[in-house]
């Protein structure tokens, strides 16, 4: 199936006074048509900083130091900023990671989520009103009718939330964006949240890039898992690749301190901290906080390995000559059930899942 979206080798630094911090370092992933990709890792990792780069959305002292973002074959990177305006919120469109202050307090929100048709679409008024109902009923938000002309702070966080998805995706866009979308809600809004993510992929067919620090959320709604650590993508494969065959030291890390949906704990840290971006070290990033380090990580960037048709893993473990290590206890359980999840859905690439 064809991607959508493809970045390919993306490099961004940061100018500071300090010196640049080199947020993304080689960056490559796609997304195809209906597909959820969740994009995991912790704090700093360049979660934001990428996905930003495909809206044309970074600050004014990044620089992109190599890589392209192709969308429909197109190098987003390269598009002057009266193109990019077209494309985004419109084609491609983005749940921020604050919600609550991405809303106008002043506008009531029935204009607010038809806003963007009357800017990208030149759709009158009463046309684009009637589908800014459409996507307030489909997002949830009851009486939407009688309440469109009611304003930001009448409605609950939840609501509110739902309200900026509705915004999102009242252009029907090709790709969405949702960077860390539920952390500031409460477990059922999230749970509600992400079935409404899905609820919507299925009716206009959208493909998702969902950015989390929770593993747990991944597993209900993606297709495919990107790992960033440090600005680089360290492990990528199908959900049950990374749930059940992770190979990455710092993905069973990230496993092994996994919260559920029901105690929705914050990610207990994995000990140590991650490295400073102005400075990264030549090797593997994590071998500082890695127990399975080896010499040669602290000396050379692993490549990626191939483990599957649709999974790599950039650790020197699966190197041919590397030592054999035995994953946490955790992990090895989770290895266990694969047989049991995963047989019928290794190969299946088109996010139908
Ligand atoms: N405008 C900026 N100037 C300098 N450094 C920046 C800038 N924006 C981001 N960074 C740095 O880039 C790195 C990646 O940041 P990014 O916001 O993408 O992290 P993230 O993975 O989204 O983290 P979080 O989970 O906290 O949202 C961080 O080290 C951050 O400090
Ligand atoms: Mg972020």
């Amino acid at each position: 199936m064809a991607n959508i979206l493809e970045v390919k080798n993306l490099s961004i630094d940061f100018k500071t006074y300090a010196g640049d911090v080199h947020a993304i370092r080689d960056v490559s992933f796609e997304l195809k048509k209906g597909e959820t990709l969740a994009i995991v890792g912790e704090s700093g990792s360049g979660k934001s900083v990428t996905v930003r780069s495909i809206m044309g959305l970074l600050a004014s002292n990044a620089q992109v130091k190599g890589g392209t973002v192709k969308y429909h074959g197109d190098d987003l990177l390269k598009k002057p900023e009266k193109e990019m305006n077209q494309i985004r919120g419109n084609e491609i469109s983005m749940i921020f990671q604050d919600p609550m202050t991405s809303l106008d307090p002043t506008m009531p929100i029935g204009k607010q989520v038809a806003e963007p048709l009357l800017i990208h679409k030149a759709m009158n008024k009463e046309d684009a009103m009637k589908r800014a109902l459409t996507v307030l009923d489909l997002v949830g938000i009851p009486n939407a009718k009688e309440r469109m002309k009611d304003y930001p702070h009448q409605f609950s966080g939840g609501q509110r939330q739902r309200i900026v998805i509705a915004i999102a995706i009242v252009d029907y866009p090709q790709v969405l964006i949702a960077d860390e979308p539920t952390t500031a809600l409460d477990v059922t809004v999230q749970a509600q949240i992400i079935d409404l993510m899905k609820e919507l992929q299925r009716k206009i067919e959208t493909s998702i890039i969902f950015i989390t620090h929770d593993l747990g959320v991944v597993a209900g709604i993606a297709d495919r898992v990107a790992v960033m650590y440090a600005g680089k993508i360290i492990e990528y494969g199908l959900v049950d690749e990374i749930f059940y065959q992770p190979k990455h030291p710092y993905t069973w890390g990230l496993l092994n301190s996994m919260p559920t949906l029901d105690t929705a704990g914050k990610l207990e840290a994995i000990p140590g901290t991650p490295p400073d971006l102005l400075d990264p070290p030549k090797g593997d990033a994590f071998a500082p906080r890695n127990p399975y380090a080896l010499q040669i990580d602290t000396e050379e960037m692993p490549p990626f390995f191939e483990v599957s048709k649709t999974h790599y893993a950039a650790t020197w473990l699966l190197h041919p000559d590397a030592p054999q290590v035995e994953p946490p206890a955790a992990i090895k359980t989770l290895m266990a059930k694969y047989d049991e999840v995963a047989p019928q859905k290794v190969g299946q690439t088109d996010g139908k899942g």
